[in-house]
């Protein structure tokens, strides 16, 4: 639904902008600029460090560790010597569902003018862009200068191929596509139609990191409370509909041409990227995969 901006957009950058409230060194992302795109009520909690990391605690923990998954994907495919196996360096970027995400700005260095397209619903895509005016002047300059083009859709209906190739994309060349945080808001006829789209624009030593809403099964408490709390998101119009299971996720990706080469469920994630006893939300998985 695009009535307004994205309110789980939103809440991500928050959870976002809280690992930002930990001193350099214990950071697990480094997003100087997600506070930028909150509103007040979020500020305000932001403002206030002790509230703000007892705010869905679990949930901060996985998005902090969700991005920096794909942050090292990333880096590893534009890295001469880890993208060697991928056919060489990717050469364009594609943040599906991109909401407030600054990877674009952040690793501009890496990315080093390579383009970066960036698909949302049209009210969040714009918000952003509105908020990015203003921030220009802090964001871009030097040999650093992101090259981002906006590209508008809804993943329900609309084929992502139509409006990328519309949007200038070149099927030619090797691409990184991120999907986070949006498969879970869909039907599972509209992730496997992106997915075949996606499968038909990239480039032989393409590659795509995604991660997925699980439906925890076990008959606890705990379990119950957090399909409970997943159910809860149809109340701000964003429900959460599609869910996978880490065993499935490679026949149902490999149906629409996607090898999937690494998956990470929470106890991963814990284990790679949380050094500070936060424990990581155990209902979703990320996973990396490649044509
Ligand atoms: C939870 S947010 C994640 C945003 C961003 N990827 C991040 O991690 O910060 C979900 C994003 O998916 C977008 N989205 C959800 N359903 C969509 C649809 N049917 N079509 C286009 N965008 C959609 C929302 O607008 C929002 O920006």
């Amino acid at each position: 639904m695009d009535s307004r901006p994205s309110l789980t957009a939103e809440a991500v950058c928050f959870m976002r902008a809280v690992d930002q409230l930990s001193a350099p060194a214990d950071r697990v992302i480094d997003d100087p600029y997600a506070r930028h795109f909150l509103t007040p009520p979020w500020r305000a909690l932001l403002s206030v460090p002790p509230l703000a990391w007892r705010t869905l605690p679990e949930l901060t923990t996985y998005i902090r560790a969700r991005h920096r998954y794909m942050d090292d994907r990333l880096r590893d495919a534009l890295d001469p010597a880890h993208a060697a196996a991928l056919r060489g360096p990717i050469e364009q970027l594609v943040i599906l569902g991109a909401g407030y995400d600054m990877r674009g700005v952040r690793l501009a260095p890496e990315l080093s003018g390579r383009p970066v397209f960036e698909v949302d619903y049209p009210t969040t895509a714009a918000r952003k862009q509105r908020i990015l005016a203003s921030l220009a002047a802090a964001l871009v300059g030097g040999s650093a200068r992101p090259d981002l083009k906006y590209v508008t859709l809804d993943f329900q209906t609309e084929s992502v191929e139509d409006v990328l190739l519309a949007a200038g994309f070149d099927p030619r060349k090797r691409t990184f596509f991120t999907w986070e945080g949006v498969s879970m808001y869909l039907s599972r006829a509209a992730v496997h139609a992106t997915l075949g789209a996606l499968r038909r624009l990239a480039a032989p030593g393409s590659a795509l990191t995604m991660d997925y809403f699980r439906y925890l099964d076990a008959p606890t408490l705990g379990a119950s409370a957090r399909r409970f709390g997943a159910g809860l998101l149809a109340f701000v119009a964003e429900p959460v509909t599609f869910p996978m299971h880490p065993e499935d996720v490679g026949d149902f990706m490999a149906r629409d041409g996607w090898r999937v080469t690494d998956i990470a469920d929470s106890e991963e994630l814990q284990r790679r990227y949380i050094r500070d006893g936060r424990v990581v939300y155990p209902a979703n998985f990320v996973v990396h995969a490649v044509v």
